[in-house]
């Protein structure tokens, strides 16, 4: 087997991802598959032996980008007939054969539950076959994540679920990835545990609702503690929550957790309880805010980010105040924003009282300008305060600078020698930028690595 494997010639593939941590995780996972073959990774498209776009189809415009990108890798095709070209992604899983029948020059079109078939598609595809492969999978198989990671910094993300059953009324996730599906805790475990040997000081856990994780008999509350308990391991995050499901439990975490970091994403959608139960979100406004009192009351430094549709079918100029009041109430400390964008076969690309372009444009414009405020005034109560940093390498602006992330996920750049990757320091917060912060390491500050 290692005579043949010597045998075969380097390869290059050319990847891009688009999307969610989800797509972020099944690239690793194709690359990791594609290692076992020989190939490795290159910037250049004009390289590769193998382009893939692992596709996303959230919003509208995110996929109309993939036709513009295969449009470009058309050329390629015509110079080289041997280059192989696939899509996987959401898009792959919602357009199936459609997408070869639009694209004469792909070969290769497959769904997030055949990413760990990366290596037979594409031997299907080097017999001049074009293949799709958008079936769904049940249940999880653990040889679906036994793969070798390309990329082990002192970050990782690790998928612990598939999948969605919440059917919010916009959303094609559920179509695009299939029911929700847990992987079974003790493998998570010790694929976690691989990484911290490997030197991963920092874990974060991914799942479009982790809150409902549910593997091998353990909830997500327990699964945080065995994966914070696992040796070397110094920080823990988790992305995303749902409101709804979000429990006491978890909450209280933070306090008995040290590793826990102090950061939730809590998507909240919209303010309005009409727009809200037209979404099938499942919470009030009230009871959002409920949870986030809760935990701001425990923990008065926890940074809360969130994520928010304007423009829902039927949202109205009040429903929209509802949602600048919510957000002027919470103060998060940064959100994303959307434009609601009609996705084929949702509940909600069917609803008559569609917003038009020019209103969603105006509200998401005031929305953005008031957070772009909210988050600089929350970043100057951060000056004069002492962080602990993670040192992830040097600033991008100045290589004379550390760079790292606080517990609550902020950037800061401080001056400092080199040689402190991956250990934790004291920095006091001097300045605050848009999008980073500055401070000086303290000068008793004890690595610990
Ligand atoms: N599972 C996560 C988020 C998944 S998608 C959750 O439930 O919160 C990321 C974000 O994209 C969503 O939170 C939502 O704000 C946005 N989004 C999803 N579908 C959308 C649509 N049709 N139009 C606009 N934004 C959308
Ligand atoms: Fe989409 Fe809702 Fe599932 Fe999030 S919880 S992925 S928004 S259906
Ligand atoms: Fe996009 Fe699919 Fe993720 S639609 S956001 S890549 S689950």
């Amino acid at each position: 087997m290692e005579e043949l494997q010597r045998n075969i010639p380097e390869k290059l593939v050319f990847l891009e991802t688009f999307g969610c941590q989800m797509n972020d995780n099944d690239s690793e996972r194709m690359l990791g598959f594609l290692k076992d073959i020989k190939y490795s990774r290159t910037e250049s498209p004009e390289l590769a032996d193998l382009i893939i776009i692992n596709t996303c189809s959230i919003r509208d415009k995110a996929e109309q980008k993939v036709y513009s990108i295969l449009g470009r890798f058309r050329e390629l095709k015509d110079e080289n007939p041997s280059l192989i070209i696939g899509v996987s992604g959401c898009v792959a899983q919602q357009q199936g054969k459609a997408l070869l029948k639009r694209v004469p020059h792909l070969d290769i079109v497959f769904g997030p539950h055949n990413v760990h078939k990366v290596k037979e598609l594409l031997a299907e595809a080097e017999k001049k076959k074009r293949v799709v492969a958008t079936d769904f999978k049940a249940g999880i198989d653990e040889d679906e994540y036994a793969y070798g990671r390309t990329e082990t910094g002192l970050k990782a993300f690790v998928s612990i679920m598939r999948g969605c059953d919440n059917f919010c009324s916009y959303c094609i996730v559920p179509y695009t990835r299939g029911r929700e599906v847990s992987r079974n805790s003790a493998d998570i475990v010790s694929e976690v545990r691989s990484l911290a040997a490997s030197g991963v000081k920092e874990v974060t856990l991914v799942g479009q609702n982790v809150n409902s994780y549910g593997g091998g008999g353990a909830g997500f509350t327990e699964l945080l503690r065995k994966v914070a308990g696992v040796e070397g391991v110094q920080r823990v995050r988790f992305i995303t929550s749902h409101p709804k499901d979000i429990s006491p439990g978890l909450i209280r975490l933070f306090a008995s957790e040290p590793k826990l970091c102090r950061h939730i994403h809590l998507p909240v959608q919209s303010g309005s309880d009409g727009v809200l139960k037209a979404m099938r979100r499942g919470y009030t406004a009230e009871e959002y805010l409920s949870k986030v009192s809760m935990l701001k009351k425990l923990y008065g430094d926890i940074s809360i980010t969130s994520d928010i549709i304007v423009g829902f079918p039927g949202e109205t100029d009040t429903d929209f105040d509802a949602t600048m009041e919510l957000i002027n109430t919470v103060r998060f400390d940064n959100i994303f924003s959307f434009m609601y964008s009609q996705r084929p076969g949702t509940h909600a690309s069917g609803l008559a009282a569609q917003v038009d372009p020019d209103t969603k444009a105006r509200r998401l414009k005031v929305l953005q300008e008031r957070q772009r405020e909210i988050t600089a005034e929350k970043s100057l109560e951060l000056v004069g305060s002492v962080k602990e940093v993670l040192v992830e390498g040097r600033s991008k602006s100045d290589p004379g600078e550390s760079s790292g992330r606080t517990s609550c996920n902020r950037i800061v750049n401080f001056p400092a020698a080199a040689g402190l990757n991956g250990a934790i320091v004291e920095v006091t917060i001097t300045q605050a930028y848009p999008n980073s912060l500055r401070g000086e390491l303290r000068e008793r500050s004890v690595p610990c690595y």
